[in-house]
């Protein structure tokens, strides 16, 4: 610190670290021991071990999973749910109002019937492509349950498109080759 070296201790108890510096008053002998922080490690994260090294790995990351009331249900994250306005982290007996989840139907048709009308969850993009040349059409969902569906727009009507070997269809997109 600015006015010198302190000792800060991180005390291993069940669960929890106990961050705690020892402080000498004056010209006493004794100390004085303040609890700086309480961290709750194994409430809070998960660690990966490997000969490599260990990792903390984040428990929830809500904000990856878009930024609608159909995504974040969509989703099925005990971590995660609808606050009104983005996906947080769930917290139990919080006193916020709306908190929609759905973990074992994943039905934003129930929970998000009054949320985010405006917000239109599809997104335009216009892709430009060159004769005989390759194009590719990304599409990575946020979701491991989504599933895509290519269509192509003929006259008045969609229908879905065909695979061969001109046109692929990858884990990150529709590939056309020429
Ligand atoms: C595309 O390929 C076809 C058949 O090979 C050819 O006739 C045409 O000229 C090519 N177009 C361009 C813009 O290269
Ligand atoms: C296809 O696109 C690539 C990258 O833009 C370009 O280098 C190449 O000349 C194009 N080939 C044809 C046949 O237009």
């Amino acid at each position: 610190a600015e006015d010198g070296q302190y000792d800060v201790m991180f005390i291993g108890t069940v669960g929890t670290v106990l961050k705690v510096i020892a402080l000498n008053s004056g010209n006493s002998l004794e100390t004085e021991e303040v609890t700086l922080e309480e961290l709750q490690i194994f409430k809070q994260a998960l660690y990966a071990g490997s000969p490599v090294g260990v990792a903390q790995v984040k428990l929830h990351r809500c904000e990856t999973y878009g930024k609608a009331c159909a995504e974040c249900c969509l989703a099925r994250d005990p971590y995660c749910a609808w606050d009104g306005s983005s996906c947080t982290r769930y917290i139990p007996n919080s006193k916020r109002r709306y908190r929609r989840q759905d973990i074992r139907h994943g039905n934003p048709a129930l929970q998000c019937v009054d949320q985010n009308l405006d917000v239109d969850v599809t997104e335009d993009r216009m892709v430009y492509g060159t004769e005989n040349n390759s194009t590719f059409l990304e599409c990575v969902p946020r979701s491991p349950q989504a599933t895509v569906t290519w269509l192509v727009q003929r006259d008045d009507h969609k229908e879905e498109v065909k695979l061969d070997d001109r046109v692929m269809s990858t884990d990150q997109g529709l590939l056309f080759r020429r």
